[in-house]
């Protein structure tokens, strides 16, 4: 089934709009590199979530549910949009969070506060692990509620990655323009197995490169296989008679720092360069991680200069204002 036949719920507004980054590409003087904003999907401030979420609640509508239930890390800029979106169309909404309430809600939890949604925090208990109760006591209740996976991370989830690459594609066509490297940030791989597929059904010779945010294994799958079964999974979905195996898959582990969310001095400088240089908001998780990757590689002359290169902005700027301490935006920001 072609993707354009899924359910999808419109949630956002598409296409988000393609720039090229001038004083990026000036200050390294070798490709040229434009920005993909899906920091502007609309939804909430924005990311690339937003997308997922079409397709995924899409589904939930279609089959029947009132309640919507996801998981995340305090800060997760995909329970804020998931919250968002409930909100907007009259769900109800359940964010299972890392971790125990903090003193004061800043930044994403401030907002899933306003967009109404019920948050249970998981204390010591690992990420997910809640969520069987939760959907129990809500069926009890009465509920009909649809289990959203981590960072939205489904088939459904990446294939509305196929469709953005649909997307560019039609904007590289009306601009006359052609990428010859994607990058982006990668961390629970939906948006990473999406432009895989994409790629391959649109036959585009271009190099998809995830930069992974996270040190941690999901669920005990090493990441790269974690990505490869779900572009798998989502190609056979839509009834795609191949399988992608570890020569289609480019994940750059290099710039994983101290960890998920540990805010480094790259990350820092990739901030302060994309918001005085070009006037884009990072984020210090995702977005500031993936495009301090993107610095170095263009330093280290990892590119042609006849490449041109796509750095895909998938959102998460409002974690920004729970991060005031740890950016310490007052330093000089070379890069
Ligand atoms: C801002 C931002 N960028 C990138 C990602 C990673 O996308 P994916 O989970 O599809 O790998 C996330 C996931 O939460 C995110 O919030």
């Amino acid at each position: 089934m072609p993707t354009d036949q899924l359910p999808r719920q419109c949630l956002g507004f598409f296409p988000t709009p393609l720039m090229p980054l001038r004083r990026l590409t000036e200050r390294f003087g070798g490709p040229q590199v434009y920005i993909k904003r899906d920091d502007q999907t609309g939804l909430a401030l924005g990311g690339n979530k937003t997308r997922k979420l079409e397709f995924i609640l899409g589904d939930a509508l279609a089959a029947g549910a009132d309640t919507i239930v996801t998981a995340g890390a305090a800060q997760s800029n995909h329970c804020r949009q998931t919250a968002a979106a409930a909100a907007m169309l009259g769900l109800e909404c359940h964010l299972v969070l890392g971790g125990q309430e903090p003193e004061t809600a800043g930044g994403n939890l401030l907002l899933d506060q306003l967009f109404g949604c019920h948050i249970h925090w998981t204390g010591e208990h690992r990420k997910g692990e809640d969520i069987p109760q939760i959907v129990d006591y809500l069926k009890s209740a009465g509920k009909k509620p649809y289990v959203v996976p981590y960072g939205g991370s489904s088939e459904l989830g990446a294939l509305s990655f196929v469709a953005a690459l649909k997307e560019l594609d039609s904007q590289c066509r009306e601009y006359d323009l052609a990428f010859s490297h994607i990058v982006f940030a990668s961390s629970s791989g939906g948006t990473h197995a999406g432009l895989m597929l994409g790629r391959k059904l649109l036959e585009l010779d271009c190099e998809i490169v995830g930069i992974n945010i996270d040190k941690d294994e999901s669920g005990g799958t090493p990441f790269d296989q974690h990505i490869l079964d779900l572009a798998n999974r989502s190609a056979t979905l839509i009834g795609g008679e191949f399988q992608f195996d570890n020569s289609d898959l480019q994940l750059n582990g290099d710039y994983v720092g101290g960890g998920y969310g540990v805010v480094g001095d790259a990350e820092r400088r990739a901030i302060e360069f994309m918001a005085r240089s070009e006037g884009i908001l990072l984020d210090p998780v995702y977005t500031g991680r993936a495009m301090a990757g993107l610095i170095d590689l263009l330093r280290q002359k990892k590119f042609g200069s006849e490449d041109r290169i796509l750095f895909w902005h998938t959102g998460g700027a409002p974690a920004l204002f729970a991060y005031a301490d740890t950016l310490n935006i007052s330093d000089p920001p070379p890069i």
